[in-house]
This record gives structure tokens, sequence and C-alpha cells, in this order.
């Protein structure tokens, strides 16, 4: 379990800076991957991890931000906005070709999305744009 491990803030955010660095790793798999079968390993290894990582923050992230940070509501609903649309994006890579250059550019647009959400979800303070929220989310 998820939780046996992430017992204190700095947990929580080593963890999720764990799994984020292996998912820009795997997306740089599929990038990179050389033939069909390759890229379509990879890519179902980054389908994986990222339904694992979104699991894990369901279960235990996101409920610990709402409940520790100030604004945490906020905070978390606007990160499952986020996910909301990087699922979307997903769903339509998921229906392209692997080889095309549709799939390559719309992997690289969902890569954005899905850093950018990342660093968020690392620096959870920033992301009301306001100083006033409590340092500790413990
Ligand atoms: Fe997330
Ligand atoms: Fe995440």
């Amino acid at each position: 379990m998820v939780e046996t491990f992430v017992h204190s803030t700095d947990d929580v955010v080593e963890f999720l800076r764990g799994q984020h660095n292996q998912i820009k790793d795997m997306f740089d798999d599929v990038v990179h991957a050389s033939g069909s079968p390759a890229r379509e390993r990879a890519f179902v290894e980054l389908r994986q991890l990222l339904a694992v990582h979104e699991t894990a923050e369901e279960m235990v992230v996101h409920p610990r931000a709402r409940r520790d940070i100030d604004g945490g509501d906020i905070i978390v609903d606007a990160r499952l906005l986020e996910e909301h649309e990087a699922k979307e994006q997903l769903a339509a890579l998921e229906d392209m070709d692997i080889d095309s250059q549709e799939f390559m550019d719309a992997l690289i647009v969902f890569k954005a999305t899905v850093v950018d959400h990342a660093e968020r979800e690392e620096t959870p303070r920033s992301s009301t744009g306001s100083s006033a929220t409590s340092p500790q989310m413990s």
C-alpha cells in the first residue's frame, strides 16, 4: 500500500517527484523508441505507470492535500481538472496510429500537459498564487 510509506509532507513530495521523473523518462522512451513494437511497449508501460500514479494520488495525495493545505479543496479541484484534460488527450492518443506524425505531435502536447501538471503538484503552495497559504502539509 502506498499509505505505508507516505507519512509526511516530505514523503509525499518525494513520492510524487520520484514517479513524475519516471513518467518523464518513459515519455522519452516512447519518443526515442526505434520501431513500432518498441514504441508500442514503451507506450503501454507509460500508460500503466500513469494509471498506478493516478490511483496513488487519488488514494493518498489528494485526500491529504485537501485535509492539510490551506485552500486544499480549491487546489485539488484544479489538479483534478488538469487530470481530466490529460485523460482526454491520452484517450485520443490511444486511437491514433503509433507510427504517425499525428501521434508524435499529440504525444508532445500530452507530455507538456502532464509535466506542467506534475510541476504544480510538486509545489502545491504556488497553485493558488497566494503566499498566505500554510507552508506545512502536515
Ligand atoms: Fe496528478
Ligand atoms: Fe502526479
